[in-house]
């Protein structure tokens, strides 16, 4: 793992976005595995400034998300599928056909979740994914617990994941108790990945990534065992190192 300690979320963003950009202008048909909640906020919004500035174009990029709530209709504000097209898609040139983000509406879900995996498989495999982490260490949603799953796969969300989520939501009631999450080994499959932290709250689970035992309960810490995975942090997020 490489380590990068920067002084605060900006830095974060810049950095992050600058790495998303450099991957694209290398490889301009580059399969980007994408992440969602408050994090890369500040890196998208910062691509879509480089976009605009000329500096980055992504009319051949493919994009897989992570992550998407069951039960949320795409339209609601606080689905994975709303969130993506305000903060990138409806500001940048990716074509629509190469947008995916898992349903959390699929009639047949077992079929759904293979056919995603083929997809990423078909588009020749994810070349820069991007991560957040969860309070718990979780990544997309593989959420701690006794085994990880290798697919895309329904996943009951933990408590810590409901309780943190439900900044975003009236109360924690109307958080979604299950969601569709990218496995570990579609993760992990990735040629590069880059995972972003920022904050106090996620000093620990940073802590259990880069020095802890590598263990489902901490799923992140299995990037321990990645050939090209980048941690940008800053200070606060790396206070416990
Ligand atoms: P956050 O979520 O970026 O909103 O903190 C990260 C995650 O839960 O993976």
């Amino acid at each position: 793992m490489k380590i990068h300690v920067v002084e605060d979320y900006r830095q974060l963003s810049l950095k992050a976005a600058t790495l998303v950009a450099g991957q694209v202008n290398m490889k301009p048909n580059a399969v980007l595995g994408l992440a969602t909640g408050s994090t890369p906020e500040g890196m998208y919004s910062e691509l879509v400034r480089l976009f605009h500035a000329g500096a980055v174009d992504f009319s051949e990029v493919v994009t897989f998300n992570l992550d998407e709530y069951v039960g949320l209709d795409s339209s609601h504000p606080q689905s994975y599928h709303y969130y993506m097209h305000h903060h990138l898609f409806n500001h940048v040139n990716i074509p629509a056909g190469n947008i995916h983000i898992p349903s959390g509406n699929a009639a047949d879900m077992a079929a759904f979740c293979r056919e995603y995996d083929q997809k990423i498989a078909a588009a020749g495999g994810i070349d820069l994914q991007i991560l957040g982490i969860g309070v718990n260490g979780h990544i997309g949603f593989n959420e701690p617990g006794e085994s990880l799953s290798v697919g895309t796969h329904l996943i009951e969300l933990s408590r810590e994941t409901i309780e943190a989520n439900s900044r975003f939501f009236d109360s924690a009631d109307e958080v979604p108790r299950q969601a569709v999450t990218m496995g570990m080994g579609s993760i992990m499959k990735a040629r590069r990945i880059l995972l972003l932290a920022s904050g106090k709250s996620k000093a620990k689970a940073i802590r259990e990534t880069v020095c802890g035992r590598v263990t489902p309960q901490v799923p992140a810490s299995f990037l321990q065992l990645h050939r090209r995975a980048i941690l940008i942090v800053d200070r606060e997020a790396a206070s416990l190192l």
